[in-house]
């Protein structure tokens, strides 16, 4: 076990999903992994350890924002070992032609900070998604239906933000949505050598000021979650 995570070592699998939201993380298990078994319940951020057709798949909670993405991606990777790291949660959309409930596959991350700044001071890292994974979910999104965006997201610190220009230069870039995630998991995955991807679902509109309706955001979770169980196994990955 470590700081934050009370699993034991053989308990947490090589594959790991990551949505913010702990009880996401157990209703994904409940729907997706046969013989889910919490492995994790360290301050309420559950996680979860089953298989997906015959593979070891971990589902754990990151928490909300890079620093409490960090300390799970961190102690995932560096204690656990983990090799596929894949986010799966909400953003809100940045472009007209993105819409409510479609899913933005996280191509870059672009951020004006993260937990990593202080390695990179006057260097503006691009942190970017494994390319396996994301053309491998690109294609399980395609053979699901699902309106799907590849491009550049925004991984910002803050929810309310009291910066609109910096959205609006985003916006400008063709940046698709704003989360506040993925930058830090992309940057570790780089620094480790590992492969992570960013699975999201537009369940708010920047532009339109258009909300997700409460009943469909069960059906969109899904979609992320089989995406992100197909890519995992799907690619063959690029390293
Ligand atoms: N901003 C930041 N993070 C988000 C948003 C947003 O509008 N929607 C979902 N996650």
């Amino acid at each position: 076990m470590t700081t934050h995570i009370g699993a034991a070592k053989g308990d947490i699998a090589p594959t790991v999903l990551m949505p913010g939201d702990p009880y996401r993380a157990k209703w994904a298990a409940e729907m997706f992994l046969e013989n889910a078994r919490c492995i994790n319940d360290v301050r309420g951020m559950l996680g979860f350890t089953g298989t997906w057709h015959g593979h070891p798949v971990t589902i754990q909670g990151s928490g909300m924002g890079m620093p409490s993405l960090s300390i799970y991606a961190n102690e995932l990777i560096k204690d656990y070992d983990a090799q596929t790291l894949i986010r799966i949660g909400s953003c809100g959309g940045m472009q007209d032609h993105v819409r409510i409930l479609d899913v933005i596959l996280a191509m870059t991350a672009s951020t004006l900070s993260t937990p990593s700044r202080g390695i990179f001071k006057e260097l503006n890292f691009a942190p970017c998604a494994d390319y396996g994974l994301l053309a491998a979910a690109h294609k399980a999104a395609i053979e699901k239906g699902v309106p799907t965006h590849v491009g550049g997201i925004y991984s910002s610190d803050v929810f309310y933000d009291e910066r609109p220009d910096l959205n609006e230069q985003m916006m400008r870039h063709g940046i698709l949505g704003v989360e506040m995630e993925a930058a830090e998991l992309y940057i570790l995955a780089a620094r480790y050598g590992r492969r992570a991807l960013a699975v999201l679902t537009v369940s708010d509109h920047l532009v339109t000021q258009e909300a997700l309706p409460a009943q469909d955001r069960e059906r969109s979770f899904g979609d992320m979650v089989d995406i992100a169980l197909h890519a995992a196994f799907a690619s063959n990955g690029t390293r």
